[in-house]
Formats: structure tokens, sequence, C-alpha cells
């Protein structure tokens, strides 16, 4: 093995890093890095900056201070496709895929193989199709048809085609935002576990989530923004599940919560005692009716039927 230092230098280190959109403050001294093999949670709720975090590593954004580094060397992206080219690969929520097209070529959007040459050149559909099949039979999902339309995919399918995409293409590291926020605890596994086949396949991945229950099984280290702010990097050996999730509510946010919820449960009982007294006026009106049934049915009891 070398001995380079290049070797254990991270996949991406931030040092330092502050955003700031006019006087909005997005980030403020941010660090963090990710090793090759290796899944880091960026956690935080809305608006905590973790989008904006994950705009600075896939070149969106640059940082407005502090340091970007890939591979040990800062990285200049000006756009979204230098940090591609550096193995850098980002699936956005909405995925940019083409619902009404076919799974194969939704994998090859962008980059389709073609045969022939000048203007008879065209799609590559054989080739296509079996490196769609057989990179999605890689990570355990077996498609019928390849020119099935992503848009009647489940949700966790189409974020599998998007992993598996990012893959193939040559992804040193994988960036994930929320990609369980919409899928249901069966789908989110599946998701969850495609995120550890690709660390397994050595590639350092950032997963974007509100949930601490989706990090928790799968991160290695975990990193809390708070309106901008970090509020610190565990390892999964330094916080507890329980901890992560109080970490993520905050103090001073959980206290508010329970206020809120103390005064909804006020409120609450008020509409309970409103509904138990329609209830009480609805039974007086069945025990009226009741009443009434009965009195109809003793004079039918009453009328003498033919023949008898
Ligand atoms: N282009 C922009 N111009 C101005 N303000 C911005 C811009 N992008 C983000 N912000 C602000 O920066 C802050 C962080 O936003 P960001 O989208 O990074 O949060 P987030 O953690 O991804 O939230 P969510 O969980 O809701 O996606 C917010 O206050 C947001 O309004
Ligand atoms: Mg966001």
């Amino acid at each position: 093995m070398s001995t380079m230092n290049t070797q254990s230098a991270p996949l991406i280190e931030v040092q330092d890093v502050s955003k700031s959109f006019g006087s909005v403050v997005a980030l403020k001294d941010i660090s963090m890095k990710v090793n090759a093999g290796e899944v880091m949670c960026l956690l935080g709720d809305n608006g905590a900056g973790k989008s904006t975090l994950i705009k600075i590593l896939s070149g969106v954004h640059r940082p407005s201070d502090g340091h970007y580094m890939v591979e040990g060397k800062e990285a200049r992206f000006s756009s979204p496709r230098d940090a591609l080219s550096a193995g850098i690969a980002t699936v956005f929520q909405d995925l940019a895929m083409i619902p009404l097209m076919g799974i194969s070529r939704n994998f090859f959007l962008g980059s389709e193989p073609t045969k022939g040459w000048g203007p008879f050149s065209r799609f590559d559909k054989k080739f296509a199709d079996r490196v769609t099949r057989e990179e999605l039979a890689r990570i355990g999902i077996q498609i019928r048809d390849t020119g099935q339309a992503v848009g009647t995919l489940s949700g966790g399918e189409r974020q599998s085609v998007a992993i598996a995409r990012a893959v193939y293409f040559g992804a040193k590291v994988l960036i994930l935002d929320e990609p369980t926020a919409a899928l249901g605890v069966k789908e989110a596994g599946i998701v969850l576990r495609y995120i550890a086949q690709a660390r397994a396949r050595g590639l350092g991945v950032i997963f974007i989530t509100h949930n601490p229950h989706h990090a928790y099984p799968i991160g290695d280290h975990f990193t809390l923004l708070n309106r901008g702010r970090s509020l610190g990097t565990f390892a999964k050996s330094e916080i507890s599940r329980e901890e992560l999730t109080s970490m993520m509510a905050g103090g001073e946010e959980l206290e508010t919560l329970s206020h809120e919820l103390a005064e909804f449960a006020r409120t609450d009982a008020i509409a309970g005692a409103s509904l138990a007294e329609v209830a009480r006026e609805f039974e007086v009106e069945a025990e009226s009716l009741e009443e009434a049934a009965s009195d109809h049915q003793a004079t039918v009891d009453r009328v003498p039927t033919d023949g008898q």
C-alpha cells in the first residue's frame, strides 16, 4: 500500500465554512468530513442550513468563507457539473428524472449511449437496457421491463434508480437530500439498505434527513445543524439514539412544543366536552326515537292481520 499523504485525506472536507445570502446567515463556521466507505448523516430542522451545505458541496453555491477540500485539495467548483466530474454525485429530492420515460432512458439521461455515426447515430437501447438491468440487479432490484415509465415506480424504487445511476457513473461521494422523507417505513428501509450497499462499495455517503430514526441505524457519524450552526459531530459510539433525538428537537424547542401540546390538550378537552354534550343530546333524541319506534310497533301489533 502506498504511504502517500493523499491516501488518508477525506473524500470531502469543509473547514469553518460560512454562507450568507445578503443579511441572512444560512451557515456559520461549519466543519465536517466524509471518508470512503462511511455514511455521514447531516441532521437538522427546517431552515437549519442542510440544503445550503450540500449545495456548496455539489457546486451550486460558493462558500462565503472557509475551506472546501476534495481529497485533500482545495475545490473550486463553479457548477454542479464540475462537482460531478470530480466524482461528487448529488441526488436532489426532485431527482431530475422524467416520469413518462422508461427506467433505462432515465438511467442514462444526459449521458445517452449511442450507436451508429453522424446523422445515423441513435440511442443504443440494447446497451442501455442491459446495463440498467445489471446495475439494478447489483443492488437487489429485479426489473421486468426496463421501458417501464419511471413515474409508475414507487418513491423508494425511484430513489434506488437514482442511487444506482450515480454509482454506475463512477461517483466517489453520494449526496442524498432527504431521500426517505416522503417514504413509508418499508420503502425507507429499502433506501437505507442501498445506502449501506453504496458504503460497502467504498463510496462516501452524505445522508440528509430530519429523522434520527432513519439516520441512527445507518450512520457512522452525525453532524447536527441548528439555525446555520453546528451542534457538533459525533461518532456513533459517542451518542445514543435517544441523545440524537433530543438534540434534534433541541431543549428550547422541546419546551415550546410541550407548552403548545399542553395548550392543545386544554382546547381539545373543551372540544371533547362539547362533543360529549352533542352526544348526550343525540342520546336524548335516540331515546325518543326508540320510544316512537316501540309505539309504532305496538300499533302494528294491535292491528289484526287477515285470516287470523
Ligand atoms: N438562495 C437563498 N437566498 C436567501 N436565503 C436563503 C437561500 N437559500 C437558503 N436561504 C436561507 O438559508 C436558511 C437555510 O436554508 P436551507 O434550505 O439550507 O435549510 P434546510 O436545513 O435545508 O431546511 P429544510 O429542512 O426545510 O430543507 C434558511 O433560512 C433559508 O431561508
Ligand atoms: Mg433542505
